[in-house]
């Protein structure tokens, strides 16, 4: 009922609004004496961790790329290689695992049967299993070695929200501890990431502010029948996560790309009119990055894009491009993909609304799929 969602319109909405206290809860207690530590992985063992080689995430939907963002995060501070595999896909391939390979499951649910498959598979060819689990004691953390909660509380709305940024989250916390353990992550790189870590739930506060900007934005394009994202390098997952929001609730075509990929194929979609979101790398922590996403930017504008930009706040490169620029916090390059889908979330639950959907209970949709 009404009381339930807290005076929100829909589940959805609260749940986005509680995205700041859902990253708070997942870094609780994981950072102590200023060093990132996950009793769950001490429980592993030093040993088992520092010989770890190869890192495969399994998961699907939202959670696939919550796999993605992390695995840039997980390379950069461990150096350990990182792939992501959908669950579904995982087994048939007769993957190469071997008692170095370290396989992480990412499901809110814990009872994602395709997920549970894979995991399960992993377990039998011996390797060491870590899930990174929304729901206590669920079928796949118990099936694990070990468990990772991200502790965002329960997520009733069918398309992932709060769950997606504790994901995230998680996963950089991992990434850290890996670094640590393993002797690849400098003190200098830990103090950035644990000082990101410390004021993220404010920003993200900021972040989630973007509502009112979004929903009038929202509001013009309720007949809009396709929208691109563009995203490049950890934002690339964060581009494809809006596409698939948009898709799951509003029943809208959507793609996301990796912007280096727009002149490969993707160029030819633009023509007069359509709407393209860019999630704009800092132009501060990723100077080059951010030069090669404006050239990105001119090359759809000029050929009638209608481009939304999301920004690092004072970034103004942009706005002679730009129909409409979303501006979200300064963080380090890492940690804006959890900001940067902030506002793509709010674009997918205004334009359900605008369309006279239900946002919480999309057509042909399950919260958690338990059949393979
Ligand atoms: C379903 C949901 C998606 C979700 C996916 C994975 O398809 O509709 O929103 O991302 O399952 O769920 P999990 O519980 O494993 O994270």
């Amino acid at each position: 009922g009404a009381a339930d969602k807290g005076g929100w319109s829909s589940f959805m909405a609260k749940e986005i609004n509680e995205q700041p206290e859902a990253i708070e809860n997942t870094i609780r207690g994981r950072i102590v004496d200023g060093h990132v530590e996950i009793p769950e992985l001490t429980a592993l063992g030093e040993d088992r961790l520092q010989n770890v080689d190869r890192i495969i995430i399994v998961a699907c939907g939202t959670a696939s790329y919550a796999g993605l963002v992390g695995s840039y995060a997980i390379e950069q501070w461990a150096r350990i290689p990182v792939e992501v595999q959908l669950s579904h896909e995982f087994r048939y391939r007769d993957p190469v695992l071997t008692e170095r390979t370290m396989v992480i499951s990412v499901s809110q649910s814990g009872e994602t049967m395709d997920t549970l498959m894979a995991v399960k598979y992993a377990i039998e060819r011996g390797v060491t299993t870590v899930s990174v689990c929304n729901t206590q004691s669920a079928t796949i953390p118990r099936e694990s070695d070990a468990a990772v909660y991200t502790h965002a509380g329960p997520e009733v709305a069918v398309a992932s929200t709060k769950a997606f940024v504790a994901q995230i989250t998680a996963l950089y916390l991992l990434g850290l501890h890996l670094g640590r353990v393993r002797g690849t992550l400098s003190a200098a790189d830990e103090a950035a990431a644990i000082a990101q870590f410390e004021t993220l739930p404010e920003k993200m506060a900021e972040a989630v502010a973007t509502h009112d900007q979004i929903a009038e934005l929202a509001h013009w394009m309720a007949d809009t029948r396709s929208v691109l994202f563009l995203g490049r390098h950890a934002g690339y997952p964060a581009a494809l996560e809006g596409a698939l929001k948009l898709k799951e609730i509003a029943y809208i075509h959507a793609e996301g790309f990796a912007a280096g990929e727009l002149k490969h194929g993707p160029i030819a979609l633009i023509d007069h009119g359509q709407p393209v979101f860019v999630l704009v790398p800092s132009p501060r922590t990723s100077p080059l990055m951010h030069s090669k996403v404006v050239s990105n930017i001119q090359e759809i504008r000029a050929r009638g894009a209608r481009v939304i930009a999301i920004v690092e706040k004072g970034d103004t490169a942009v706005l002679p491009f730009a129909d409409e620029v979303v501006r979200i916090p300064l963080t380090d390059a890492l940690f804006d993909p959890i900001l940067q889908v902030v506002p793509l979330q709010w674009f997918a639950l205004e334009l359900s609304t605008a369309k006279g959907l239900d946002v919480d209970q999309p057509r042909n949709l399950a919260k958690s799929v338990t059949v393979e």
